[in-house]
């Protein structure tokens, strides 16, 4: 499906793709899973394999839910229309992002199923409390806060391709657009329905990178803020450390999500998957944990699981899917998840992710190649300001 993503012109692919600075946390997300090695149990009875799970009382198929990325109109027209119908059919959760490119409203009249609110959390609190008002009379179960961007980091890959927000279209943008002219012509001639009206792919853009621009960095005391007024499940992504989860579990917090944001903003942070065991350690069974950051094969949901969380979260593996077919990409990859967690639970000895334990999964690391040479450090020669907005979503 990357591949296939690479149809995209380069600088939106890079927008989905890279990572910050020298991309070494974006390669050891992924990395970090391979250096894990699984330990079968064969002599189970395995006809039968069932890999579902509950998360706040709903089932879900399977231990894999989708992450939010801001603005999935860059990978198709349909965006986070076609990825809330993709995973209401596959019966799993699809945490929505507050900077999405469709109102919050039609991403859930868009599909079934539970569905989250991804939010970034606004500087106004009445503006706050509007949207998770809209959200919750939307149907959006659990509100997710996502804390680790309090301002942006540095992708090098849009500096490289020029791509600013607000969007100022230079001749080697136009170019790359036009690479892809059908990409091009949906995104310049493309409407995006809101509330009734409708607005230009641009201006929805617009609208994202204000969002972004309004929201503030996160506070404990915004998380006992936001305790108050928000009633159902609540969730706080991009937790990087166990030592101050018992603070953020006593305001009253359900669930974890281990994240490093995919490696979009601070490079040489820890992957994820290494971070997780201790953050389970500090919160037991206090909330529920996840975790997400080059989530790539099934058999890295099972070490996931292993070492203690109830579910994995994917971004840029649905973005792709995304990208190469709308829903039906998405819907691909998530079968193509579904199949490899089977086959991994299946010959691993496990018929439920109940049986799914810390010993299946040795923390033995074995000494991979080196990955690539360091990039060339890049200066942007240009106004931060002008890539906020890229260096959040
Ligand atoms: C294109 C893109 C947009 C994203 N937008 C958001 C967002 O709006 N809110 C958020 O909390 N995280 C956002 N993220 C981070 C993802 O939610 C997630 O943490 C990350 O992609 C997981 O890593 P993975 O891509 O390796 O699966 C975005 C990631 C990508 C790739």
């Amino acid at each position: 499906m990357r591949q296939r993503a690479k149809r995209l012109p380069k600088p939106v692919f890079d927008a989905i793709d890279g990572g910050a600075t020298d991309e070494i946390t974006l390669r050891a997300n992924q990395t970090a899973y391979q250096e894990l090695w699984l330990r079968p149990r064969p002599l189970e009875d395995v006809s039968t394999v069932d890999i579902s799970t509950t998360v706040f009382g709903s089932t879900i198929s399977m231990p894999l839910m989708l992450d939010p990325c801001g603005f999935a109109r860059m990978a198709h027209p349909d965006a986070e229309l076609a990825v809330r119908r993709a995973a209401g059919k596959a019966g799993t959760i699809f945490v929505a992002s507050g900077t999405g490119s469709y109102p919050l409203e039609d991403v859930a009249a868009a599909g079934n199923g539970d569905l989250w609110y991804g939010l970034y959390l606004p500087s106004n609190r009445e503006v706050t409390e509007d949207q998770l008002e809209r959200a919750k009379a939307a149907g959006y179960g659990v509100m997710c806060v996502t804390i680790d961007s309090p301002i942006m980091g540095k992708r090098e890959r849009d500096y490289r391709n020029r791509l600013t927000s607000p969007l100022r279209m230079s001749p080697r943008l136009v170019v790359s657009a036009l690479s892809n002219p059908v990409w091009a012509a949906n995104f310049a001639l493309g409407r995006v329905a809101r509330g009734g009206a409708y607005r230009s792919a641009k201006t929805a853009y617009k609208d994202f990178a204000n969002t972004i621009q309004a929201a503030k960095p996160v506070t404990y005391a915004d998380i006992a803020w936001l305790r108050q007024i928000w009633n159902g499940p609540f969730v706080v992504k991009g937790v990087q450390r166990g030592d101050e989860c018992n603070a953020i579990v006593d305001l009253g917090v359900d669930g974890i999500i281990v994240s490093n944001h995919g490696a979009r903003h601070l490079d040489t942070v820890r992957p994820t998957i290494d971070i997780l065991p201790e953050v389970v350690a500090a919160v037991g069974d206090r909330a529920v944990i996840f975790v997400d950051g080059g989530v790539r094969r099934g058999t890295d949901v099972v070490k996931a699981l292993a070492l203690g969380a109830r579910a994995c979260l994917i971004g840029r593996p649905y973005m792709y899917g995304l990208a190469a077919g709308g829903e039906a990409g998405v819907r691909r990859v998530l079968e193509i998840f579904r199949t490899e967690i089977t086959q991994a639970m299946a010959l691993l000895g496990c018929r439920n992710v109940g049986e799914i334990d810390r010993s299946m999964v040795t923390a033995e690391r074995r000494s991979l190649p080196r990955a690539s040479p360091a990039r060339r450090n890049v200066d942007s020669g240009f106004d931060l300001n002008h890539t906020r907005l890229t260096g959040k979503h």
